[in-house]
């Protein structure tokens, strides 16, 4: 055995001795004993209503250290997310409804999947290839999130799979020609994933066989301390040193204004409460991120404090409408009989800018036959 060997088996033996010792010290103490034995994942259904004379199912995903996530195949709905908070208490932290008929009495996008477009088109109206469209007006003169019966009131083929590292639903919905006035037959597809990193991927797909302006997005309200307080006491940091700015009916005014020195910016860690009082409504404003464009990223980090939840999100998308619960004000009850409250909630709803359609200078929104819409959002749990 050569000098070097020997010394280098001598720091190996030394190394497993030491962390003997150290682990003894340990139990000794008292210390937690971390269980790495990890559960199976889990995947199951089962039949959650009837909308109208049709079944709706309740997917049920599982991973592999507990998180769980629920799915309805009406409204492509996640009704449930469960995570621990730094003790290790699992709770739910969405917002939504015990049964299906909550969700059918109307609310205002708990959990759903929105689209053809995502947030408001001024007045419904827009002009492509020289035709000019009107859309179903359902939020003052405008268009929002789809219309009269957008994605999330349709009801979606649904399929479960599982694969190596994470358990999931593929959702389909066909958009028929003209449907709420959108022109073009839309394919959409979408994935939701829980991986064993605790992350909740959602994979967007969709095709068409006439221009149309598509923009979807995930409309989940999330609460941290599982409906305890309101969601004022969150942290957020948003990688956006750009807003788009909009009018009284928060329709864009065409302007990008910088979120420096205002309270709008959230480059670093800021709660919600510290200046949600200067911004009249509350928060619900289009960020635009810094990335470049397209590209999949890390663009949006939320801490709460008392339960040391954490969480941060990724996207393909160039913008997050961060809404915070301002339009709820206690007329909903939803899950273990919480009255859900102003602020009750918040949305972190990757997509694209408001009103795209109107505003040449901002990206594209238009999907053409023969192209794909795509758009991967992650939310990734943990706790500190
Ligand atoms: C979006 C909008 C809000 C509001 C909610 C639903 O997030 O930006 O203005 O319409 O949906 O109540």
């Amino acid at each position: 055995m050569t000098i070097r060997n020997f010394v280098r088996l001598s720091s190996i033996s030394l190394l497993i001795i030491m962390v003997a010792v150290l682990t003894s010290c340990g139990n000794k103490t008292g210390k937690k004993e971390i269980n790495t034995t990890k559960s199976k994942m889990k995947i199951s259904n089962k039949t959650f209503g009837k909308a109208g004379d049709k079944e709706i199912k309740l997917f049920e995903l599982e991973n592999e250290n507990g998180m769980k996530i629920s799915i309805i195949n009406y409204g492509a709905i996640i009704t449930s997310v469960i995570v621990p908070d730094r003790d290790g208490k699992f709770e739910d932290v969405v917002l939504g409804f015990d049964s299906l008929q909550g969700y059918l009495d109307g609310h205002p996008y708990f959990g759903s999947l929105v689209g053809r477009y995502g947030n408001r088109i001024a007045k419904g109206k827009f002009e492509l290839d020289g035709e000019v469209y009107q859309l179903a007006i359902n939020n003052g003169e405008n268009h929002l999130h789809g219309g009269l019966k957008g994605f999330d009131k349709r009801i979606w083929t649904a399929e479960a799979f599982e694969d190596k590292n994470s358990v999931g639903v593929k959702m389909q919905y066909t958009s028929m020609d003209m449907e709420e006035g959108y022109p073009g037959t839309l394919k959409v597809l979408v994935t939701y994933f829980l991986t064993n990193e605790n992350e909740l991927k959602i994979d967007y797909k969709a095709v068409t066989d006439k221009a149309c302006p598509v923009n979807l997005t995930q409309h989940s309200y999330f609460n941290f301390t599982a409906g305890k307080e309101n969601i004022l006491n969150h942290q957020l940091k948003i990688k956006a040193s750009k807003y788009v700015e909009v009018d009284q009916e928060l329709i864009p005014t065409g302007k990008l204004p910088e979120v420096k020195a205002t309270a709008l910016d959230f480059l670093d860690f800021h709660s919600v409460a510290e200046r949600i009082s200067q911004v009249p409504g509350g928060y619900d404003h289009s960020y635009v991120f810094d990335k470049e464009y397209g590209k999949y990223e890390s663009v949006v980090e939320v801490y709460e404090p008392e339960s040391g939840r954490f969480m941060e999100m990724f996207t393909t998308e160039p913008a997050v409408q961060l809404y915070t619960g301002n339009f709820l004000d206690g007329s909903l009850t939803g899950k273990n009989g919480i009255n859900y409250n102003k602020h009750y909630g918040f949305c972190l709803e990757a997509q694209h800018y408001p009103d795209s359609p109107n505003q040449p200078a901002f990206p594209s929104t238009i999907l053409r036959p023969g192209e794909e819409y795509t758009q991967t959002t992650l939310y990734k749990f943990s706790t500190k």
